[in-house]
């Protein structure tokens, strides 16, 4: 199945309004058709969401990069998924593994934020990954599948739901895995993804690979089997950066 690729930045803490003149850069190179052969979204910090929605001006997606799962309520310093939405969003990340390991979001919290999310209208970007000791341990893949298995709501389609892989030991390291234990790990997805969503919603869901990403290794990392994109956190701040990326995607 043919799936068009999708580049999708990360910008975690970072970004002030100064940031957003890298927004206009990127609309402006999206606009001279830069990254006409793929979908590029780039989700800021919540305080900067409603301003990059104006400040790409449709040229590109904006998205969150975590949600509450209630809709409202007296949750101080929560964003819920219709407030995402309500500012622009059209995305959202959950369940990354800072979200995981720094703020004890557990599998079943992220399944409810999709659930949450989805009934928002928002397309879910669930990420999924193994620490270094469970890839020595030879545990990823069972890491993996019991992840997508738990932070997955029963309820997906092809176009609501994206999986990122994103190795822990791979983020902000500069270390990216061999081609084939990407190939491997998205092949398993896959093949999870089918066996509980059915054929036609398992392979129309786009699958990322997330983890010091940077125009110099993404055409290798985009060629592997069921890699349909990339998920961007440092090379994705700067738009010389990602359209770089976009560019060696294009290459593939
Ligand atoms: P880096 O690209 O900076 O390694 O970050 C990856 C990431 O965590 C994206 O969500």
């Amino acid at each position: 199945m043919q799936r068009r690729k999708l580049v999708a930045g990360n910008w975690k803490m970072n970004g002030v309004r100064a940031s957003l003149s890298e927004l206009h850069a990127m609309r402006d190179a999206v606009r001279a058709g830069q990254a006409s052969h793929v979908d590029l979204l780039i989700c800021p910090p919540a305080t900067l969401l409603a301003a990059a929605v104006t400040a790409v001006d449709g040229a590109f997606h904006i998205g969150g990069q975590t949600c509450h799962d209630a809709p409202s309520g007296a949750y101080t310093g929560e964003v819920s998924a219709a407030m995402l939405a309500d500012a622009g969003a059209r995305y959202v990340i959950l369940g990354h593994s800072e979200r995981r390991t720094l703020f004890g979001e557990t599998d079943a919290m992220v399944r409810s934020k999709a659930q949450a999310a989805a009934e928002a209208g928002l397309i879910r970007i669930v990420c999924v990954g193994e620490t270094e000791s469970e890839r020595l341990d030879g545990r990823a893949l069972d890491v993996i599948e019991r992840q997508l298995a738990a932070s997955l709501p029963d309820a997906a389609t092809g176009a609501d739901m994206i999986v990122a892989y994103e190795p822990v030991w791979a983020i902000g390291t500069g270390r990216t895995p061999t081609l084939e234990d990407v190939a491997q790990v998205h092949r398993a997805m896959r093949t999870a993804l089918v066996g509980r969503y059915g054929e036609q919603v398992g392979q129309a869901m786009r699958l990322l690979y997330g983890g010091s990403v940077k125009s110099g290794n993404c055409a290798e990392l985009m060629a592997a089997e069921d890699v349909d994109g990339a998920l961007v956190g440092g090379a994705s701040l700067k738009s010389a950066d990602i359209m770089a990326i976009c560019a060696a995607i294009h290459a593939v």
